[in-house]
């Protein structure tokens, strides 16, 4: 039985302010029956993670495939866990769209993070043209065989699928296509990894995941949680989803 996540990403959101909307779900919601991640900005890892105690995991959106070195304004996967983050987010479209970076650079990341101890949260997603002309699940299947290392397990592995034209739109997809693009994900972690990693690795939606329409998302097969960008800002609205789980 997978337990559920429910993981927020706050992008390049979140002020000190912030801190006190982490501090009322830690509060109201860090004894639910799931997984909670929040992965604030990496400014605020550290005071976040004092903040969310033991109930609510923190993480960073990014890292470096290096473990030190010249590289003028990174964060290695170590820094990130000297902070007080227990995982990370790699691959975000946002990340392989405004850093051009490849399946490539996030396999070797994620090498690095799993390395320095970090579980990581690997994203994949097609465009709307790609999924207008039908390359979907060829999309989803070239970044699931690039993007993620061999050496995963089911514990430091959870793959978030997120089409990029749901990402802050409210545009969401039907459910029938939250089910066809989970359930080749699952397909392809057992082929790859076999019953053992396939059958117990996580597998989150995002995009424009809400709290009036999580429950049914969460109903879909294959759907493990969520990964919210918006409505975890708020630690109502973030709540209502975490209470769908
Ligand atoms: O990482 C989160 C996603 O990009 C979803 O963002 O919930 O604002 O659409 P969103």
């Amino acid at each position: 039985m997978r337990r559920k996540m429910a993981a927020g990403n706050w992008k390049m959101n979140g002020l000190q302010d912030n801190l006190a909307e982490l501090d009322a779900l830690a509060q109201g919601y860090g004894d639910a029956e799931c997984d909670i991640l929040v992965c604030p900005p990496a400014t605020l890892i550290n005071q976040a993670a004092s903040v969310s105690g033991d109930s609510i995991a923190i993480g960073g959106q990014d890292c470096h495939k290096a473990v030190t070195g010249a590289h003028t304004g990174d964060i290695s996967a170590q820094m990130l866990k000297d902070a007080g983050a227990t995982h990370v987010i790699l691959g975000h479209s946002e990340r392989r769209e405004d850093h051009d970076e490849s399946d490539t650079d996030v396999r070797l990341k994620a090498r690095a993070a799993i390395e320095a101890g970090l579980k990581v949260v690997i994203c994949m997603g097609e465009s709307l043209e790609e999924r207008e002309a039908n390359n979907t699940l060829d999309i989803i299947g070239g970044q699931l065989a690039g993007s993620i290392p061999d050496q995963v397990t089911a514990e430091n592995l959870i793959v978030a699928y997120e089409p990029i034209w749901a990402i802050g739109t409210g545009k969401v997809p039907t459910l029938d296509q939250i089910g066809e693009v989970h359930d080749f994900i699952r397909a392809r972690l057992v082929r790859r990894y076999g019953d053992g990693v396939g059958l117990s690795t996580r597998i989150l939606y995002g995009g424009s995941v809400k709290p009036d329409n999580a429950a049914d998302i969460f109903g879909v097969s294959n759907v493990d949680g969520a990964l919210v960008g918006g409505a975890s800002l708020k630690a109502k609205d973030f709540g209502q989803i975490i209470t769908a789980l």
